[in-house]
């Protein structure tokens, strides 16, 4: 595994979350009052010296913290910071609603109304893009999983698969077996690089997993994880948040900080130097991720695309997933949080919703289109701001979980760069082969929760087993009846388990399966 890290700035450091060798070192060496000097002076300038208030209080340890907290915060970005959290919050937004339309069909390809030797073409065009190692895949997994409510990284998450298997393992089996095809079909050795981005929260904790588990079998060369930044919580009042007496409320700066992210750790030099065209960009949770979709790939390149976007229908008009639209003439994700019901309501005369496009943060983008992100469009992306409960010490240092909403989180979202495009496309998919995502417990609700996911999975495999000529067998030996509806509250009518690593998509599978009658479970695991 490579682990990329920001070299020592020339200047002073001017990063959000970003703690150099050289910055750490020179806080932890210097005595205790000057500690405290050096800290007050950057809060002052930035307007937030309240921050150190408890620091009589603190232990060596905490200040040290707290101080090396303070030293990667650039004054200037962070009075800017808090200043832009209270206007954002303030200020009246134009109603989307008027202002958006749905997508132009001409940009919208799609796997259900392709003719078959068409979806041919695409995934061997995505084929060859593969085998020539001019594809990388890209996973955000810097996300804290609040909804999920698990202590460790999602991708960490074990959905109770017969396998055992975690989300991470899944993805990597895919992204090993999606190079052996390449290999296969088109001869010779290729890489598949695969870039993590993470955040203080998932790092360390990923790193050890990969460690742990030998990388799932990938090169550790191929495997390269970076960090993005942090962002400090702050209060109604523009003040930043303490979490503690010595410690800031920071939060990654969402899954938009990818851009930022692959400046300081000179992602897109590192893809260069492997010769990395074009990337998919995914998000951790989907436990049906196509890995480097070859289709997906092709379709895109085809088009001459330099960014593109996976959708789905939705499953129910108030399902919260972003819908792929154009907002004034510009294309955009919209969330489900930014509109109202009656807008994710609106239907068509036919009857279908108007904004029907559901955005499952799969994305599509030339390594060209990332280095004009970069290089010119990443300031100009618009934070977005989430009103949160944050939990703070109060006056006399007392923890305290607030009941309302007490403070602001300004995140920047992936696809925020869609509007930068200039042959953008939208690759319209089906939901029972590409999206179950995991987002909540399974306590909570009974969407989108590891039983769901699980279950999307197994009915999956279920189906290919049944495409390639398996019968299933009850306890008295009869055929169990086959059933191909997808029914995320029931089990399949035969737990049937395929390891990604002997078929990534139903493939391949005739040989062991073709009018072969077994006895579920049906374990297809190596
Ligand atoms: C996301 C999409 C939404 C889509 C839905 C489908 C965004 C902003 N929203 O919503 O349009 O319909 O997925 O499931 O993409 N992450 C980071 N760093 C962060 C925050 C998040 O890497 O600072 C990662 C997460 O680890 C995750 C992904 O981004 O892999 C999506 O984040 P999440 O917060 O789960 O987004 P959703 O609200 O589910």
């Amino acid at each position: 595994m490579v682990r990329t890290r920001p070299r020592p700035p020339l200047a002073p450091p001017s990063r959000w979350g970003r703690l150099t060798v050289s910055s750490r070192s020179l806080v932890l060496f210097l005595p205790g009052g000057a500690m405290f000097e050096a800290a007050e002076q950057r809060l002052v300038e930035a307007g937030q010296p309240e921050v150190l208030r408890f620091w009589p209080q603190l232990s060596d340890t905490e200040r040290k913290t707290l101080a090396t907290t303070v030293q990667q915060q650039e004054p200037g970005e962070l009075r800017a910071h808090c200043e832009a959290a209270i206007r954002a919050r303030t200020a009246s937004q134009t109603p989307l609603a008027r202002l958006m339309e749905p997508l132009p069909q001409e940009v919208v390809g799609s796997v259900s109304r392709t003719e078959a030797d068409v979806l041919r073409r695409w995934q061997e065009r995505g084929f060859q893009e593969i085998s020539k190692g001019h594809v990388a895949v890209l996973l955000l997994a810097g996300g804290q999983g609040t909804r999920l409510g698990v202590p460790y990284p999602k991708g960490m998450y074990d959905v109770g698969l017969p396998s055992g298997k975690t989300l991470y393992q899944i993805q990597a089996e895919r992204i090993r077996k999606m190079k052996q095809l390449a290999e296969e079909r088109l001869g010779g050795k290729c890489t598949l690089p695969w870039y993590i981005m993470t955040s203080e929260f998932t790092l360390e904790p990923t790193e050890k997993f990969f460690a742990k588990h030998q990388y799932f079998g990938l090169p550790q060369s191929d495997v390269v994880m970076f960090e993005q930044r942090m962002l400090p919580a702050v209060g109604f009042d523009g003040k930043i948040i303490l979490e503690g007496k010595g410690r800031i409320a920071m939060a990654p700066d969402g899954n938009g900080g990818l851009y930022r992210a692959l400046t300081d750790n000179k992602i897109l030099e590192d893809m260069d130097l492997r010769g990395v065209r074009v990337v998919h960009v995914y998000c951790v949770d989907n436990i049906l991720v196509k890995l480097a979709d070859p289709v997906f790939i092709g379709f895109c390149v085809e088009r001459g695309a330099d960014c593109g976007a996976k959708v789905v229908g939705k499953a129910y008009p108030t399902e919260p997933v972003g819908v792929v639209c154009r907002v004034n003439g510009i294309y955009q994700v919209v969330e489900y949080s930014e509109v109202s019901q009656e807008t994710v309501e609106r239907r068509n005369p036919d009857g279908q919703l108007t904004f029907n496009a559901g955005n499952i943060c799969n994305h599509f983008f030339t390594v060209e289109f990332l280095k004009s992100v970069t290089e010119e469009f990443e300031p100009k992306l618009k934070p977005h701001v989430a009103v949160k409960k944050i939990p703070y010490v109060d006056e006399e240092g007392n923890c305290v979980k607030p009941e309302k909403p007490n403070g602001i989180k300004m995140e920047k979202f992936v696809f925020d760069v869609f509007q930068f495009s200039k042959k953008f496309a939208v690759f319209d998919v089906l939901r029972e082969d590409e999206f179950s995502p995991l987002k909540n417990a399974e306590s909570a609700v009974a969407k989108d929760t590891p039983s769901t996911a699980r279950r999307a999975l197994l009915w999956q495999h279920y189906r290919w087993a049944v495409r390639a000529g398996a019968h299933f067998l009850d306890h008295n030996n009869s055929r169990i009846p086959v059933l191909t509806q997808l029914r995320e509250v029931d089990d399949p009518p035969a737990i049937c388990e395929i390891s990604p690593l002997i078929s990534c998509e139903g493939e391949d599978l005739e040989e062991r399966l073709k009018d072969r009658e077994f006895h579920p479970p049906l374990l297809l695991i190596d």
